[in-house]
């Protein structure tokens, strides 16, 4: 494969792993980010995110020299092949994409990139962008190809080194096809389209992403009311692949920084083009409500007030495996309970001791989060909450209640170290 070279702006989760991968993959990259002390670590390989490999693939480019970290925009970007735009494009005031950091960059480059350079946009854009782009930069020699990340935060690296699929859509097919020969190596199957389509499929798949676990968790809740369990129900869905196994676990609603900002944006470019999309409107509302829903079984299960209770909360990032707080629904759910009165201390593998997310004063570990608590609510998947010693557990509360909302804890186990639970899409035993 032909070693290119690229330009990276943006050096965050999604910028970060670009640039690392590509020069894994053998390319010479120049990664820019607007941060100077983030530019300073990163040079010394230090990386703060919790993404598996990715502070060993840094390190490893950085000693062969493929990768380096700039700030602001490279001195000199006449030889740049390829300018990948990874910069956050967070949600507006309307509901819609705010693309100013697009806008700045393309100001800051547009006149000094060499004839010839593809600008690729990484970023997740609303429909339209890449035609925008083409119009802004107001350049016959350079083309801009839409060429949308999948990449789940705590598996970046993986899903881009191994992807299930790479769109690449451009009104220039020989650009687009340019952009495709970058990832040789990676064998995954490819789409090549219109830019229009390759920016709608990363919107299309989150937002079905998100109407798939809001189906799932309103089926939770009808689960509960009709005596049926919601672990047997998915288990019977997941054998149709029509459906898929995947994305069927119920849970406190869908959080992160990518699922509500692209639900958002999507539901804002169909008002804008008139079209009516209520089920992702739906899909949004039933998010909200899984938030009130899990503070309301928090709140039944200390007897109906909260006010000046202690409630001991599992987990605060917005999933598993990464130690990432922004859009949590575990933060949600403990704002609700804190506003009606609650005292939260919590605990969570990657938040650390001191810190106060909201209004969570965190502590070191799970016993100390349980300690004379009058429930304890577990709100992040980590495996390692399954797994710890309910007995001792016991042995730290005031009251033995437990809410799970993502059905993790071993219930047998739970129960017997005498604690009530109460489950997610299960019919309450009342034990
Ligand atoms: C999401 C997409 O999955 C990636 O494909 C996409 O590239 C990325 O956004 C992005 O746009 O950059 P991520 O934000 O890392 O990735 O989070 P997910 O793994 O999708 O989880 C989203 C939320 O759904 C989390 O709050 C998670 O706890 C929840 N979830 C997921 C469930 O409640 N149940 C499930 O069965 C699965």
């Amino acid at each position: 494969m032909a070693a290119r070279r690229i330009a990276v702006m943006g050096a965050g989760y999604v910028g970060l792993t670009t640039a690392a991968c590509f020069a894994h993959l053998g390319h010479q990259v120049t990664c820019v980010d607007v941060d100077a002390k983030r530019v300073a670590a990163l040079s010394e390989a230090e990386v703060d995110q919790h993404e598996p490999r990715l502070a060993e693939l840094v390190e490893e480019s950085l000693r062969t020299g493929r990768l380096r970290f700039v700030v602001g925009v490279p001195a000199n970007l006449s030889d740049v092949d390829f300018l990948f735009l990874a910069v956050p494009t967070p949600t507006g005031e309307s509901g819609a994409a705010d693309l100013s950091a697009v806008a700045d960059v393309l100001t800051r480059t547009r006149e000094r990139l060499p004839a010839g350079c593809v600008v690729v946009i990484k970023s997740t854009v609303p429909v339209g962008t890449t035609m925008r782009v083409t119009n802004l930069l107001a350049r016959r020699d350079v083309t801009v190809v839409a060429n949308p990340e999948f990449l789940r935060e705590g598996h970046a690296v993986e899903d881009f080194l191994h992807p299930q699929r790479i769109v690449v859509g451009s009104e220039d097919e020989a650009s687009a096809l340019r952009v495709l020969s970058l990832y040789a190596g990676t064998d995954a199957p490819t789409v090549i389209t219109g830019s229009a389509s390759a920016e709608l499929v990363k919107y299309a798949s989150n937002c079905f992403l998100a109407m798939k676990l809001s189906y799932v968790n309103t089926l939770a809740e009808l689960c509960e009311q009709a005596g049926a369990d919601i672990e047997d129900v998915t288990a019977g869905m997941r054998l149709d692949e029509r459906i898929g196994a995947a994305f069927l676990d119920p849970g406190p609603g869908w959080g992160g920084s990518c699922l509500p900002k692209d639900t958002k944006a999507l539901l804002s470019t169909s008002d804008t083009l008139d079209v009516d999309f209520p089920l992702l409107r739906a899909a949004i509302d039933t998010n909200t409500h899984q938030v009130r829903r899990v503070a309301g079984k928090v709140r039944d299960a200390v007897g109906g007030s909260l006010r000046g209770v202690r409630i001991g909360v599992l987990g605060l990032t917005f999933k598993a495996g990464t130690d990432d707080l922004r859009d949590s629904p575990a933060l949600a759910v403990a704002e609700l309970l804190a506003a009606e009165g609650a005292e939260l201390t919590g605990y969570d593998p990657c938040v650390p001791e001191g810190a106060s997310p909201g209004p969570v004063r965190v502590v070191d570990t799970p016993q100390r989060a349980a300690r004379d608590a009058s429930a304890i609510v577990v709100l992040t998947e980590w495996p390692e909450f399954a797994a710890l010693d309910w007995t001792q557990m016991a042995g730290q509360v005031r009251h033995p209640v437990v809410v799970d909302s993502r059905d993790l804890l071993p219930a047998e186990k739970v129960q017997a170290a005498g604690f009530r639970l109460i489950a997610t899409g299960k019919p309450d035993t009342g034990t």
